[in-house]
């Protein structure tokens, strides 16, 4: 039986614009990640990164290729097939936290657990833990707006990774932190990560921390060097 791998893309093409404004971003990606392998994607301003990453987290579409997740072919998928798929197996961390401003740290981290069902109780014991663990119980009623942007990105780690997704992809999400910060939530991240064997895909800008995961991918200019 053929291995099944979490992402595999082969020739994924983006464009932007129509007729003579066309522009080709991402040039025929081919690429296979497998079930918990955690990886870096590198490259200049401009290269792709972030469309690539969107295209993988069925965020937008591609003009052509196929991505292939968790063995499934999602580029058959509907509308409502996509965001259910997305919702129950992909985590996304960006680099503004985006937590929902009317409810606080907590309740921010329930959030993928009561929207996948988990009765509250539960839902809350377990938001309790992983606050415990990014060091913020003691933050746990306070509104996104009291808490400073380092707190905020720790919640939105928190926040991708609370429903054990099968997938983590995060676009710099400490890419407003100094870079001790930075260093520190990225390893939580991936200490949870290899925990559940989760596969990470994780765009950065700096070499510390792309050197924390096992391989790299460099784009550039729309393709992988
Ligand atoms: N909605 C859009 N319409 C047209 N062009 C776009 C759109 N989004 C991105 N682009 C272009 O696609 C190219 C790749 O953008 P992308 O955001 O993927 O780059 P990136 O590698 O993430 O860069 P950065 O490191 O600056 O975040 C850029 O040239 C950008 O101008
Ligand atoms: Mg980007």
């Amino acid at each position: 039986m053929e291995k099944t791998h979490a992402i595999k893309c082969s020739d994924l093409e983006k464009v932007y614009g129509y007729g003579r404004n066309a522009l080709k971003v991402l040039k025929g990606i081919s690429l296979e990640i497998g079930q918990g392998e955690i990886a870096a994607i590198v490259g200049p301003s401009g290269a792709g990164k972030s469309t690539l990453l969107n295209l993988i987290g069925c965020l937008d579409s591609f003009n052509n290729g196929t991505l292939n997740l968790l063995g499934k072919d999602v580029s058959d998928f509907s509308v409502e097939d996509l965001s259910g798929f997305r919702n129950k197996h992909i985590g996304f961390i960006f680099q503004q936290h985006n937590l929902l401003t009317e409810f606080n740290a907590l309740e921010n981290i329930m959030m993928p657990l009561l929207i996948g069902r988990m009765r509250k109780s539960r839902a809350k014991s377990i938001a309790k833990d992983l606050l415990e663990r990014f060091g913020l119980s003691n933050r746990a009623h306070h509104l996104p707006a009291e808490l400073s942007g380092g707190e905020c990105q720790r919640i939105a780690v928190a926040r991708a990774i609370v429903g054990k997704p099968d997938i983590i992809l995060a676009d710099e999400p400490t890419g407003s932190l100094d870079s001790e910060n930075s260093k520190n939530l990225t390893e939580i991240l991936l200490e949870l990560g290899r925990e559940n064997n989760t596969t990470i895909l994780i765009v950065t800008h700096d070499p510390g921390i792309a050197s924390l995961t096992e391989r790299t991918i460099s784009l550039m200019d729309g393709e992988i060097v």
